[in-house]
């Protein structure tokens, strides 16, 4: 049975992909790495080992790997693109020093690693509608920079030392569980919560802007996915454009409304987030992750909403 790493298994995907994946592989088998402050709690923490591991300690990444065995690692620990921006420094330290630290644990100890990378990896000048595979990538944020890196350092270990480097770009991640925070792309969640306490959303993301978007368990299942795909197979590695669904906030209130009709919502745009989303493409090709690993979402628009608003009023109003 394999052993697996869960770097940053408290945040937004890791608190999730740690859960799924103890699932499939058992809980003794998938370790819950997390920094001091960001403890796991509750069936995170019951459900198998758990370890204090920074990413910026490559040392304390060493003696977990060595400690269970691993066999891969889930490189999860980064700062979203708004954070990031007042933090530039730290999101490189984490970002880049940090999968540095990761990439040469497993190139020693023999791990595989699946670090994500993002639609942030593209800038302005990339084609908006049906971003394809192999395209331009000069993002104008420190998030976009470090995915961009990420991806190519990815690329470099695997053609270099034949480390298992793979890595989706994934789209922005709406989930019921964990709060993003910090992210271009959250309005897309914080909206479905204020459908359901019943108060008028403010949109920070003006009217017409579309950026893809993706429910959490299709982003968890293309995680685990692509790390089980056949290698030979594979022709692109770091990293796959995903899609599930585009959508403007329009689109998402509509959805909302169909289900609550009485919600409101109105605009008050946030510049640093608009001009993020106004570098980012509208839709991302995702043809290659289809060909290559037979990568299909399950979720549209409609389809998460139900799920999101069932979920939530359970929730919130437990
Ligand atoms: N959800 C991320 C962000 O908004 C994008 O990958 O920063």
């Amino acid at each position: 049975m394999k052993n697996i790493l869960i770097i940053g298994s408290t945040g937004q995907i890791g608190s999730e992909l740690t859960m799924v994946l103890r699932g499939e592989y058992g809980g003794e088998h998938v370790v819950a790495g997390y920094i001091p402050g960001a403890e796991p709690k509750g069936e995170l923490l019951e459900s198998g080992p758990s370890e204090i591991c920074d990413v910026t300690n490559g040392q304390a990444i060493l003696q977990v790997c060595e400690k269970y065995h691993i066999d891969a690692i889930y490189n999860l620990a980064a700062l979203l693109s708004v954070v990031a921006e007042s933090k530039p420094l730290l999101a490189w330290k984490i970002g880049i020093d940090g999968l540095l630290n990761v990439l040469e644990v497993a190139r020693t100890h023999g791990c595989a690693v699946f670090t994500p990378s993002s639609i942030g990896s593209f800038g302005p000048e990339t084609p908006r509608q049906l971003t394809p595979q192999d395209t331009v990538q000069r993002p104008r944020t420190i998030y976009g920079v470090s995915k961009v890196t990420t991806e190519l350092l990815s690329d470099y270990y695997f053609h270099k030392y034949g480390v298992d480097t793979r890595s989706v770009r994934f789209p922005g991640l709406i989930s019921n569980v964990t709060l993003p925070g910090g992210g271009t792309t959250d309005y897309a969640v914080d909206i479905y919560y204020s459908a359901i306490r019943g108060e008028r959303f403010v949109c920070p993301i003006g009217k017409g802007t579309y950026m893809d978007m993706m429910y959490m368990p299709d982003g968890l299942r293309a995680a685990i996915e692509l790390m089980e795909a056949n290698p030979d197979r594979l022709i692109h590695r770091n990293g796959f454009n995903i899609a599930a669904m585009s959508f403007e906030p329009n689109d998402i209130y509509e959805a909302i409304r169909k289900y609550r009709p009485d919600f409101e919502m109105t605009y008050e745009v946030d510049p640093l987030k608009q001009a993020i989303a106004n570098s980012w493409p509208d839709r991302l090709d995702d043809t290659c992750a289809r060909q290559e690993w037979d990568w299909a979402p399950r979720y549209d628009l409609d389809g998460m909403t139900r799920d999101m608003l069932e979920k939530l009023e359970k929730k919130l109003h437990a």
